[in-house]
């Protein structure tokens, strides 16, 4: 699922290149970034995910030095960008609309931002055929800007950002205004160009799809703050609030209650489940008891055929939904004793049937699968 660049995983860390402490930002009354804190390295692919109006873009701008700060401070490669205009920072930004002069041909644009910088005719020039072919609009230079497609302009857009050797590009939802077979291909291009040009790449979505496939670490914002941060695996798999979990895929959710808890293992109730003991790091920090609820991802779940049996555990349930996707099929299905059925995403394999409503079958599950919430 994640092709996102892993370099940083495997190599020395790298260094830090953005760095927020403790942000505030206010518009009259209303307190748009709650006390943002957090590190973004170099090279790295970081995105802000959260849904519309949590204060992505607003956070987005703080770096680009379009947006003041209430209180706190925001730092650039370790400089403190206080009273740093947006055009002495080491920032771009790829704006939502474009922002294409559609009067100006495609060399025009790309080349927009070097007209009051030095250099020669040839230089420049040189520089926008390097640009255009980056972003694989060789041989476009020449044409009417107007007259391109959304994708086109997307990669225009791109070009004239990065031809400005930025030490972070900023994008804000660039890719939400194209349509889902060409978002996935600028998915992959971003990704690539990414790797090739080694900036910090900073990305707005409220997409968490594109956030998990472009990723090297996510920061979950909601209502101004950052409630999650972590790379696109480990906030699919341990996700620390229910917030989270339902924002970021399909999570069923199932009442529990705690048992005992022992040294780094705890002994949990589920219903519909049973009991099952599970490790710490399956909860978020420490649970002291009380109602809970236990999580568990629809593809943690297997429907059992016939003569199969269960690796782990097994529980029995009646099948009361289908809905079939070609090479997916996704079962609603209630567990014997809950009150609500749970989703379980099964891979169709040839030559075995999809289940009707109403078939009795057993649920295999998994401890370690499951994910504790308060
Ligand atoms: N210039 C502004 N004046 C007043 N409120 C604003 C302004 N810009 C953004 N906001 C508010 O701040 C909140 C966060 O906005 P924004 O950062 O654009 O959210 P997002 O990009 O996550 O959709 C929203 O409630 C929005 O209405
Ligand atoms: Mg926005």
């Amino acid at each position: 699922m994640n092709t996102a660049p892993q370099a940083a995983a495997a190599g020395i860390p790298r260094p830090t290149m953005i760095e927020f402490r403790d942000v505030n930002k206010y518009y009259g009354d209303y307190h748009a970034l709650r006390g943002i804190s957090a590190t973004i390295r170099a090279g790295e692919f970081f995105s802000l995910l959260g849904p519309s109006g949590c204060g992505k873009t607003t956070l987005l701008r703080t770096i680009a030095g379009f947006e003041d700060i209430s209180s706190g401070a925001v730092l650039i490669d370790g400089k403190d960008m206080a009273g740093v205009p947006a055009n002495l920072r080491p920032t771009n930004m790829v704006f939502q609309s474009y922002a294409i002069f559609p009067h100006l041909t495609v060399a025009q644009n790309v080349g927009f931002g070097l007209r009051r910088k030095g250099g020669t005719a040839a230089e420049k020039a040189r520089r926008v055929t390097e640009a255009l072919a980056m972003v694989g609009l060789a041989g476009y230079g020449e044409r009417a800007a107007h007259a391109l497609s959304g994708g086109q302009r997307q990669r225009v857009a791109l070009a004239r950002a990065l031809i400005l050797k930025p030490k972070v590009l900023l994008l804000d939802e660039p890719l939400s205004a194209l349509d889902k077979k060409m978002r996935e291909q600028m998915q992959v291009e971003l990704i690539r160009l990414q790797r090739q040009v080694g900036i910090t790449f900073i990305l707005v979505t409220h997409d968490q799809e594109e956030a998990l496939v472009m990723s090297d670490r996510i920061a979950v914002m909601f209502e101004g703050q950052i409630v999650q941060l972590a790379d696109p695996e480990t906030l699919y798999r341990r996700p620390t609030s229910r917030q989270v979990a339902d924002f970021i895929g399909v999570m069923n959710f199932l009442p529990a209650k705690i048992l005992t808890e022992a040294v780094g293992r705890i002994a949990i109730e589920v219903q519909g489940l049973g009991r099952a003991e599970i490790d710490e790091t399956q909860a978020p920090g420490p649970i002291t008891g009380g109602e809970i609820s236990v999580g568990c991802r629809p593809e943690t779940l297997t429907i059992l055929y016939e003569g199969q049996t269960a690796s782990d555990r097994e529980t029995p349930g009646t099948v009361e939904e289908v809905v079939y996707y070609g090479d997916m099929t996704y079962y609603d299905v209630r567990l014997d004793g809950v009150d609500s059925p749970v989703r379980i995403s099964m891979r169709n394999v040839f030559g075995r049937p999809v289940l009707d409503i109403g078939t009795r079958t057993r649920v295999a599950w998994s401890a370690g699968a499951l994910v504790l919430f308060r």
